[in-house]
């Protein structure tokens, strides 16, 4: 057995969460368990061996995750990257924002080792619950040589942070990366890969992330009736960045759209991302709003949020 170490970071959702009795899936308190508690439910687990580097970097329900988690979580996973001797990280994390959490890791620090992000669907407590499979499969990610990159591990399935999406409010196999598909499978601890692990595109931020200000960056959505207000009262709210969630292959109702000429007009970034669930946007050469390629629009707003504040410390 390799002596790289494998760090685990908690921060809660419902892997780690707690139902009143075990056969409820939907009614139950997410973040109830520490991290060090659920690896010690794992089948062959060794508690205090020195492999395995264990820490509580948050403990909330993931519809909660604010940039101040996501600043800490950044630091510890810069951390402990940092480190010769750790081989890769399992995160646990709801399901609910996992695929901003992970897309926000990978542009920020675009990482060659691997960081493994986990989850479950039912409670900690369940009759059979899927956290300690999942968590088991993250470990045979993490510790796997040659893995790489922000990747997400969900009933069996390893997707990449860009492609990911939660697709399903209810099921266990409640993710998928659309057209890209998973990048691969783990298959009794083994792993079985589709396509090449996912590199990074954007320079690390993380050192200055701590006393950087976050830009207020909005998602608005084109649908009938679509006018405009909203843009307007972002406006006046300071917005400094509006990602359009816009109809079809990137079309944005007129109305909307004169509003956010208005927004550039005044210096706010916008971009648009489809509010298709599969598929990508293509950009024309008579698009009036530009277009985020490839990203939804709650990655594409992480993606401006991280370029504003490029720009702010660079000055560009
Ligand atoms: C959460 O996102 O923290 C709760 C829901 C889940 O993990 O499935």
């Amino acid at each position: 057995m390799s002596d790289q170490k494998i760090v685990f970071l908690g921060t809660g959702g419902t892997i780690a969460g707690k139902a009143a009795n075990a056969f409820e899936h939907s009614r139950y308190t997410a973040a109830q368990v520490g991290v060090h508690e659920l690896l010690a439910s794992l089948p062959g687990w060794q508690d205090g061996s020195e492999r395995y580097v264990v820490e509580q970097v948050a403990q909330l329900d993931s519809k909660d995750m604010g940039f101040d988690v996501w600043v800490k979580l950044a630091q510890r996973v810069a951390h402990f990257l940092a480190q010769e001797d750790v081989q890769g990280i399992v995160i646990t994390h709801g399901t609910d924002t996992l695929e901003e959490t992970a897309y926000f890791l990978q542009a920020l620090l675009a990482p060659i080792k691997p960081v493994v992000l986990t989850c479950a669907m039912r409670p900690s407590n369940a009759v059979v619950p899927d956290g300690p499979q999942n968590l088991l499969d993250a470990l045979a990610v993490a510790a796997s040589t040659g893995s790489s990159g922000v990747t997400v591990v969900c009933a069996g399935a390893i997707y990449g942070a860009e492609d990911v999406q939660k697709i399903h409010p209810y099921r266990l196999n409640a993710f998928s990366a659309g057209d890209a598909g998973p990048i691969g499978f783990v298959e009794q601890g083994r792993l079985r890969l589709q396509r090449d692990w996912q590199r990074g595109r954007v320079a690390s931020l993380v050192s200055e992330l701590a006393d950087a200000a976050w830009p207020r960056v909005e998602i608005v959505m084109s649908y009938a009736g679509a006018d405009g207000t909203i843009v307007r009262a972002l406006l006046k709210a300071g917005v400094k960045g509006l990602v359009v969630a816009a109809t079809g292959n990137g079309t944005v109702h007129q109305d909307l759209e004169a509003a956010l000429v208005l927004a550039i007009q005044q210096g706010v970034k916008v971009v648009r991302a489809t509010r298709c669930a599969e598929g990508q946007l293509l950009p024309g050469t008579h698009d009036v709003l530009p277009a985020a390629t490839g990203l939804t629009p709650v990655k594409a707003r992480i993606a401006l949020m991280l370029d504003l504040m490029q720009a702010a410390q660079t000055g560009r």
